[in-house]
């Protein structure tokens, strides 16, 4: 504040220097939103009408949102059911001559098959923005290592919103990649295309992070393993209280995975009704997502119907997100178990 340096100050050069260290990426762009991350990157591509980027429809709508946005069309193909990640056997189904990209997503906090995913990429001549808005921190035994989420594809996106498992106190993103010439490219695209003050090589945007935002995570950012280790621990409580429960499906982790629990969700058979029994009792918990992004009306006109990608959709029909931050009090852990125990016996 007394250095009125309010936004993209020194803090941003910080926590970009201070993510790429802690991602074990080269280079760190700093953003508004995770939404921008993902968009940024894909303008980068140069899409051209009809391009085509392959994603999850069960995602958060940016994902979609920030492909179309980018000038690209969105293509939809079905999940995993076990770990609600794109399936890399319908992802190469679906590559076409017009294939530009993939967006795979590490939903709820594990990531996507990336030893499946990279090689199909390079047969194809394509990029990988990994949407890692759910899963900093994560890692996945895959090429002799454990690279963390973001650092694999062609450029990762992370999102600073306020409930993320590293969240400021407003919107926030950052982009990571190992790729000097191309985060050169996107520092320009986030100050509207110009790497110097009045000169625009092209035209881009207004994505700066507030200096603000880089504090506060600056100050989080230590204690980001030890919060996600917490979120580990609330989890393995809960898979052994709900182990064996009837019409209940414990959140799958890949064993190649070190899941950070952005969510823990389960499947349940009575999953409205589950819900107003947990709200019933003061209990947050959330859907994430009862309506896919094949089903959203403003996609309509990609032509996708009902029933075609029949894991997508049951998933949103089964699926219910628990307490899981990591400062959740014991005796609240306690009142989840009991409430979901108690409506499934
Ligand atoms: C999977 C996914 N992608 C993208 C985003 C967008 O991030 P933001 O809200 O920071 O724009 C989010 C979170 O909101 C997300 O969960």
């Amino acid at each position: 504040m007394d250095a009125t340096d309010f936004i993209m100050g020194d803090a941003v050069r910080r926590l970009e220097a201070a993510l790429a260290g802690y991602t074990g990426a080269s280079h760190a762009i700093a953003c508004a939103s995770g939404t921008d991350a993902l968009m940024l990157s894909l303008k980068a591509l140069n899409l051209a009408p009809g391009d085509e980027v392959i994603t999850t429809p069960f995602t958060f709508f940016a994902t979609a949102g920030a492909i179309h946005n980018a000038g690209g069309r969105p293509v939809f193909v079905d999940i995993l059911p076990g770990t609600f990640n794109i399936d890399p056997e319908a992802v190469a189904a679906a590559i076409g001559s017009r294939t530009r990209a993939l967006v795979p997503v590490h939903l709820y906090g594990q990531m996507a098959a990336m030893e499946a995913l990279m090689p199909l990429a390079k047969r194809h001549g394509l990029a990988v923005i990994e949407d890692a808005a759910q899963a900093i921190g994560a890692r996945r035994r895959m090429a002799g290592g454990t690279p963390m989420a973001g650092t694999v594809g062609t450029t990762g996106c992370y999102s600073f919103f306020p409930s993320k498992n590293l969240g400021a106190w407003g919107d926030g993103g950052m982009i990571v990649t190992q790729d000097a010439i191309l985060a050169d490219r996107l520092r320009r695209l986030r100050t509207h295309g110009g790497a110097k003050q009045y000169r625009h090589d092209e035209v881009g945007f207004n994505s700066r992070l507030d200096t603000l935002q880089a504090a506060v995570l600056l100050a989080k950012l230590p204690h980001l393993d030890r919060w996600n280790a917490a979120r580990r621990a609330n989890a393995a409580v809960y898979d052994a209280a709900f182990a064996g429960l009837k019409e209940v499906v414990t959140p799958p982790v890949d064993p190649a995975n070190e899941h950070t629990y952005h969510q823990y969700t389960l499947r349940v058979a009575r999953r409205d009704a589950l819900v107003v029994r947990l709200k019933e009792q003061g209990i947050g918990c959330a859907v994430y997502y009862p309506k896919a992004l094949h089903q959203q009306p403003c996609f309509a006109p990609l032509g996708y119907r009902e029933g075609q990608f029949p894991a997508t959709e049951r998933a949103t029909a089964e699926v219910v997100s628990l307490p899981i931050y990591p400062e959740l009090p014991e005796a609240h852990r306690d009142q989840v178990i009991a409430a979901v125990r108690e409506f499934h016996t």
